[in-house]
């Protein structure tokens, strides 16, 4: 982990509410993927957390959970750097220098920043969730990112990062990389069990249409049983039928079958059959997952630990960066 030659792999996920199905195949197991081969940082965005209403000890419990998650998940971290946004320093300063190079009408017309803006209960919205994006690609760019695995939702927001990277260079001279986007081919849009046409999300206002990775197994069963289904009673991966194409994309992110051999071993089957056997398919990927969180997330001093490492990594290389940032655009060094 420490062969400084390997490319490197930044990407987050935010602690608020629990870590559902789509997090686990649009990120997680992805990510888990690339600790062998890359150099990773994979942070807890806990600073980003706090762009919409949220109560203080459940983003403290939320940030815990989440990274015994992340573990639990495969994220080994004896093999890649496991961060809290907010233990390192640089985050935010750099997003202060970024977001003097962005200009507010791209902030404006980010999807979902009108999409969030629009559904935000409490009427109020703070500069925070316009400026969250920049903050994201301070995230990025602070660690000079070669590559960064998200879900496709995120598409966008790393477009920007990789925009406001080729504007600090224009302006100040070659300091940044311009950070690749990743999405995986399967499990990048999870969308939500109850309204196929919106991504599964932790934000759903209604919670049924989003599987937890931490659900026990009858309530997984339950929420895929009741999941919204088509007329017609083919299992058949088309346009017209995104509840059951969703349920065939769930069922081959669990199982590594492709679509077109689940439509043939599912051909003539009832749809009830069909989501049992989703059902089964997830239950089997989540339970080593809850065995391994059950046995680490009580172990506070060896999360604290983890985090401590991972801050550590970290940090060391945001230092470099920065105090490279610093000099190009004209500050003066503490001495
Ligand atoms: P967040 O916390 O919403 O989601 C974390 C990751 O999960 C992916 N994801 C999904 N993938 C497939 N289907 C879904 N239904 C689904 N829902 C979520 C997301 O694409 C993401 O990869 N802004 C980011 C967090 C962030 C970040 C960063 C990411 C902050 N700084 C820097 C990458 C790099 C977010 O809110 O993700």
């Amino acid at each position: 982990m420490s062969n400084t030659d390997h490319k490197v792999i930044l990407t987050c996920a935010q602690p608020s509410g629990q870590l559902h199905l789509g997090n686990y195949f649009g990120a997680l197991l992805n990510w888990a993927s690339m600790i062998d081969d890359y150099e990773c940082f994979f942070g807890i965005v806990d600073q980003h957390a706090i762009t919409a209403p949220y109560v203080p000890a459940e983003l403290r419990q939320a940030t815990y959970r989440n990274l015994a998650l992340y573990i639990a998940s495969g994220l080994d971290p004896e093999k890649c750097h496991l961060f809290c946004q907010s233990h390192i320093v640089g985050h935010t300063e750099l997003a202060w220098i970024l977001g003097c190079l962005c200009p507010i009408g791209q902030l404006e017309r980010m999807t979902q920043y009108k999409d969030k803006t629009q559904r935000q209960d409490s009427g109020f919205i703070g500069s925070g969730l316009l400026n969250y994006p920049v903050l994201m690609a301070a995230d990025i760019l602070i660690y000079n990112a070669d590559r960064v695995p998200v879900g496709e939702d995120q598409k966008q927001h790393v477009e920007l990062c990789r925009d406001l990277a080729i504007k600090f260079n224009n302006t100040y001279s070659e300091t940044f990389k311009v950070p690749e986007v990743y999405i995986p081919k399967t499990g990048a849009r999870v969308r939500s069990l109850q309204d196929p046409n919106r991504k599964m999300s932790k934000s759903d206002a209604n919670q049924s249409g989003c599987v937890y990775l931490l659900d026990p197994p009858n309530i997984v069963r339950k929420k895929i049983r009741s999941a919204v289904t088509d007329s017609g009673s083919a299992v058949r991966f088309a346009q017209d039928k995104p509840g059951v194409s969703n349920l065939l994309s769930i069922m081959s992110a669990s199982t590594g079958k492709s679509i077109e051999d689940l439509e043939n071993e599912f051909a003539g089957s009832q749809y009830g059959t069909f989501k049992d056997a989703v059902a089964d398919a997830v239950i089997t990927v989540l339970e080593p997952i809850q065995a391994k969180y059950e046995e680490i997330q009580k172990d506070k001093a060896y999360l604290d630990r983890i985090f401590r490492e991972g801050a550590g990594a970290a940090q060391k290389r945001a230092n470099k960066i920065m105090s490279k940032v610093y000099r190009k655009v004209g500050f003066v060094p503490r001495t």
